[in-house]
């Protein structure tokens, strides 16, 4: 495992796979090294590639909203994905990329060592619950794995898309927020 220095140093110059010629920026992750729950999306769009920064697009207006009805916020959560670097016109990243890329994510997850991760998306829960994970029908189910709870919601992206899956979302919001009373997690 890299501390957290030299995780970053090599994560910003990686080029184990096609995204890095590419991409503007490598999107890292933001939020203190020291939270209790992560949330991991896909990977970055157009504005985090430019910024540097996960979910500062649309669909990250809509996720800070969605973390504030819950007293969250960047400041006291991680926010991650699961490839670092754009995909071109924000196409799904390919199973090459993501296995490429990942293991940042879980130098990031050993180092945080978080109480809960929550998945944005289906990408997202295909890579770190199930391959055959069915977000329409999975979401908001916990699982406990290796000490570190576990659920996946629907994507900010696909909540903009159709408003229809947003009660579901605010089900697993409220859900999330009971876990986080009920482990005692720190927000
Ligand atoms: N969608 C994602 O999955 N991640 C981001 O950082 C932005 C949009």
């Amino acid at each position: 495992m890299l501390d957290w220095e030299t995780l970053e140093r090599e994560c910003l110059s990686c080029c184990k796979c096609g995204l890095c010629q590419t991409r503007h920026h490598v999107v890292f992750g933001v939020g203190p090294r020291d939270a209790d729950v992560m949330f991991i999306g896909e990977g970055p769009g157009e504005q985090e590639d430019l910024q540097g920064e996960p979910f500062v697009g649309p669909a990250g207006k809509l996720l800070d909203d969605m973390l504030s009805i819950i007293d969250l916020s960047r400041e006291n959560c991680y926010i991650a994905n699961i490839v670092k670097c754009r995909p071109p016109r924000n196409r799904d990243p390919l199973e090459t990329e993501q296995e490429a890329c990942i293991s940042y994510l879980r130098n990031q997850v050993a180092l945080i060592q978080p109480k809960i991760i929550v998945c944005l998306g289906r990408v997202a829960a295909m890579k770190l619950l199930d391959s055959g994970f069915r977000i329409t029908r999975e979401h908001g189910i916990w699982t406990e794995k290796n000490g570190v709870w576990m659920m996946a919601t629907f994507h900010p992206s696909a909540l903009l898309r159709d408003v229809s899956k947003r009660p579901e979302a605010f089900d697993d919001l409220m859900s999330l927020r009971e876990k986080i009373q009920q482990i005692h997690a720190r927000i």
